[in-house]
């Protein structure tokens, strides 16, 4: 297991000029949140997530060597979106570069065009912030093997988790499929505040190819960004009890996962979900980032799975999109009943159709 001086590297062995690489990583969902962090991006309390499969940011970098005497001028980079210029976007990648700077000390050597897109639609309310980082933190450690060729797999990978945590926390579950852990849990092996890892233990078939259909139900701008979200937890009230609390629901996933008990999995998610909001009500300031149509929906799937008895349930992301979760032997049904009964509450009635999947691909 590395530690964070372990990503300091001492020096390279090879070196490179120019070239280009790409990536693609996916978005994640967090069945236990995380919701407060200390410096340096160290969270509160330790989260576990479903990789996803289809919401994912495609990046391309690509890099050439700067004159030596320019290399201590700072770094220099362009950034596409789309394949056209993107400024408002620059900020966020050049914090990312400050802050990633002591771990990949090459990055001033070098001027970078980073090329971005996501599959899903701009502005949807869906956060590109875990892919997009997970995306660049793959291309870094690309270029980072090519300075190192002996580089062990498990390095690169647990590297660039720990690089995609310093971009956006949940960033560090995007790297790697299909139940990632972030945090430390006495009772998960291999778990660690520093990088996202992959669940360790069994997984019951019923949450093989689990599905999760996004419903777009705002598509405005985030109300509270995740800095000013993470800041209410200092010196909230249930602070402590809240960290504790994911700590006992991560637990008891892990017996869930183990079991196929998919009631008890609910019980454990939506409640999951709803204290994440429920930090929300009662921070100072306080918030309500739910919309009239996300209760709507939440009141129809408690209806539909009293009716049919079929497993499936929400969850939230710290905005008013639904996440409709549901293993993959009642895709149809649940389907149907989204087209006929949900899409109603969905704005312009659009919705994404997901799944678990993988992690990062090298394209
Ligand atoms: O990674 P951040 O700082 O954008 O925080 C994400 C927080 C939640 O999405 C609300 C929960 C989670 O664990 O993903």
């Amino acid at each position: 297991m590395y530690s964070a001086a372990d990503f300091i590297p001492t020096s390279y062995t090879s070196t490179i000029e120019n070239g280009n690489f790409e990536w693609s990583a996916p978005s994640n969902i967090a069945l236990v949140k995380y919701w407060g962090k200390k410096d340096n991006q160290i969270p509160a309390n330790p989260s576990i997530s479903f990789t996803l499969n289809n919401c994912k940011t495609i990046t391309k970098l690509a890099f050439s060597k700067k004159d030596t005497s320019a290399s201590t001028n700072g770094f220099s980079f362009d950034l596409l979106f789309e394949g056209k210029p993107k400024e408002d976007f620059k900020p966020k990648i050049q914090k990312f570069l400050e802050r990633v700077e002591a771990y990949l000390p090459f990055l001033k050597d070098y001027h970078f065009t980073i090329d971005t897109q996501n599959t899903f639609p701009h502005s949807s309310g869906i956060a590109s912030s875990a892919s997009g980082m997970a995306a660049l933190a793959m291309n870094f450690m690309s270029l980072e093997k090519k300075l190192n060729p002996e580089m062990t797999e498990d390095y690169f990978y647990q590297k660039a988790s720990f690089l995609a945590r310093l971009g956006s926390g949940s960033a560090c579950r995007s790297v790697k499929g299909n139940v990632v852990v972030w945090g430390n849990q006495a009772n998960i092996e291999g778990s660690t505040d520093l990088f996202g890892v992959e669940f360790p233990y069994t997984i019951h078939e019923n949450f093989k190819n689990y599905q999760d259909t996004i419903l777009l139900v705002d598509k405005g701008e985030k109300q509270v960004s995740s800095t000013v979200g993470h800041d209410l937890m200092h010196n909230h009230p249930y602070a402590e009890r809240r960290f504790a609390q994911a700590h006992e629901n991560l637990d008891k996933l892990i017996a869930i996962f183990e079991n196929g008990n998919i009631d008890e999995f609910i019980k454990v998610i939506e409640s999951e979900a709803l204290t994440l909001h429920a930090m929300m009500m009662t921070s100072m300031p306080y918030f309500i980032l739910m919309k009239p149509n996300t209760l709507q929906i939440i009141n129809a799937i408690w209806k539909f799975r009293n009716e049919t008895q079929i497993p499936v349930c929400f969850t939230l992301d710290a905005g008013a999109n639904v996440h409709v979760l549901y293993p993959e032997n009642v895709a149809a049904k649940v389907r149907q009943f989204i087209q006929d009964e949900l899409v109603v509450f969905c704005q312009n009635s659009q919705y994404i159709c997901d799944e678990i999947g993988n992690g990062a691909i090298a394209l």
